[in-house]
C-alpha cells in the first residue's frame, strides 16, 4: 500500500451538456495544491457502464461485463473519493448510482467527501448518497461542499452568463477545505486499518 492518499474525484453526471465537469475540475486543483495526495479525475461518462445486469453484486459473484470490471480495477487503485454530483430529483444522477452498484468490494472501508449542486446545493443529493455510502461500508465526512441558490445560478448556464467556479470561492472555499481535511483524515485513517 503507497502511503500517499489515491484520491478520484468522480464526475457523477453522465449527460453531454452537463455541468459537472467544472466543480469537478476546480475541486481536483483545490485537493492537489495541498501537495499531499495523488489526485485523479474519473470521469464515469468514459466508462460507458451498462445498467446493472450481473447475477448479483459482486460482494458475492464477480461481475461479466467487461465495462463493469474495468471500472472495478479503477475504484480499486484509489483510497478515497471526492464525489461530484448534481440533485436529479431529490437525489443522485441515475449513472451515479448505477455506477456505486457496479462495484462492492473496492469501495468497502474507504472514505469519501460530497460535492454536490442544485437549488438547494443538491443537499438531498448529498444526503442520499451517504445512506449509500453507509452499505457500501464507506466513511462520509461531516463536511461537503454544496453550491446553490444565488451562487448556483452565477455559475450555472441556467443563469444566462456563467461565472468560473472560483468567482464563488468565498462561500464554499471555507467548506471545500473542510471538507478535504475531513477526507484526509478519514482516508488515512482507513488506510492504515486496511493495511
Ligand atoms: C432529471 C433532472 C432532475 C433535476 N432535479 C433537480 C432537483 O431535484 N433539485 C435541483 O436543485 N435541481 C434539479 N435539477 C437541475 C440540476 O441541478 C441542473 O440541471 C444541473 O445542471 C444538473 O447537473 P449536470 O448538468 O451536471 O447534469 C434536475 C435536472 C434534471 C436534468
Amino acid at each position: 500500500m503507497s502511503v500517499t492518499p489515491r484520491i478520484a474525484v468522480i464526475i457523477g453526471s453522465t449527460r453531454d451538456s452537463r455541468f459537472a465537469a467544472a466543480p469537478a475540475e476546480w475541486i481536483a486543483e483545490r485537493a492537489k495544491a495541498r501537495g499531499d495526495w495523488e489526485v485523479e479525475v474519473v470521469d464515469l461518462k468514459t466508462f460507458d457502464l451498462p445498467l446493472f445486469n450481473e447475477v448479483a453484486s459482486n460482494a458475492w459473484v464477480p461481475s461479466e461485463n467487461a465495462a463493469a470490471r474495468a471500472w472495478q480495477e479503477t475504484i480499486a487503485k484509489f483510497d478515497g473519493f471526492i464525489f461530484v454530483t448534481p440533485e436529479y430529483n431529490r437525489s443522485i444522477t441515475g449513472a451515479l448510482k448505477n455506477a456505486l452498484d457496479q462495484a462492492y468490494v473496492e469501495w468497502n472501508r474507504k472514505a469519501f467527501g460530497i460535492v454536490s449542486y442544485g437549488s438547494v446545493g443538491g443537499t438531498r443529493a448529498a444526503e442520499h448518497l451517504r445512506t449509500i455510502g453507509i452499505e457500501l461500508q464507506m466513511a462520509s465526512t461531516r463536511s461537503a461542499v454544496h453550491i446553490g441558490g444565488g451562487d448556483f445560478f452565477s455559475v450555472h448556464p441556467l443563469g444566462g452568463d456563467p461565472k468560473p467556479i472560483s468567482s464563488i470561492e468565498g462561500t464554499i472555499g471555507g467548506s471545500a477545505d473542510a471538507m478535504l481535511g475531513e477526507l484526509d483524515w478519514w482516508t488515512r485513517a482507513t488506510m492504515a486499518a486496511r493495511g
